[in-house]
């Protein structure tokens, strides 16, 4: 595949539906002069509930499809997909720069203050994987509670993010780790941060909520600029 790409190109963002609208936002609040190209594959959707080799094979496809539309970078803007493909395509991707949303959210993480006990929530292959916990245990001394939490992507995909339903959801799933009394909360499913509100007031406003889009966009922002990719032209 030739890759003929230069400053103004765009940059290429994908998740199995809506959820990664919550990095192209902030990847849009973070760089504004930037173009953005956004692919839901919402075809296929969900992914939080396929093998890793599914999700990988999905992944390559959306890569492809990015590249082929001439985008400078590519973020994985799922957790699903960056917990199984993001080493395995930036192996075979080499030419172009491939970024996904774990690593941002667990080095935010390790600076933040007073931080003992986390929760990470996801998708059942994202937790399966043990990607959250296992790279967070390398990095700092922290005790890690996971729980992944199935109906939160196709409640948020009908768009029910607020009322009864989705709390008795939050409680079903979270009533444990309310109990754990974590002092900070991984959002590890980028559907998720559309349910902060009510995950806000089921903690009771005690819990750090981290949102992986807010981390993804300003790394993002850092590996534009090592490498000289920063689009500095307000016409493109
Ligand atoms: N939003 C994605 C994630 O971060 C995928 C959710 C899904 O398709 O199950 O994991």
């Amino acid at each position: 595949m030739s890759l003929n790409f230069h400053k103004s190109s765009p940059i290429g963002v994908f998740d199995s539906g809506l959820g990664g609208i919550t990095v192209f936002n902030e990847i849009r609040k973070v760089l504004p002069n930037e173009n953005l190209i956004y692919l839901g594959d919402t075809a296929r959707v969900p992914y939080g509930t396929k093998s890793k080799s599914v999700v990988t094979e999905y992944s390559r496809a959306n890569v492809k499809f990015l590249i082929s539309k001439g985008v400078k970078v590519v973020v994985i803007a799922c957790n699903t997909a960056s917990a199984s493909a993001l080493e395995i395509l930036q192996k075979e991707f080499k030419d172009i720069l491939i970024i996904g949303v774990i690593e941002p959210v667990i080095s935010n993480l390790m600076i933040l203050d007073n931080v003992s006990k986390v929760g990470v929530i996801g998708t059942s292959t994202t937790i399966s994987s043990q990607t959250y916990q296992k790279r967070i245990k390398e990095k700092i001394n922290v005790e890690v509670f996971s729980q992944s939490c199935p109906l939160f992507v196709p409640y948020v995909e009908e768009g029910i993010v607020d009322g009864a339903m989705i709390m008795t959801v939050i409680e079903y799933y979270l009533t444990n780790l309310k109990q754990r009394q974590i002092d900070a909360l991984i959002l590890g499913c980028t559907h998720y941060p559309l349910l902060k509100k009510p995950l806000s007031y089921f903690f009771e406003n005690k819990v750090r909520i981290l949102d992986s889009a807010f981390y993804t966009a300003r790394e993002l922002k850092k590996l534009l600029i090592n490498n000289n990719l920063l689009n500095n032209s307000i016409h493109n």
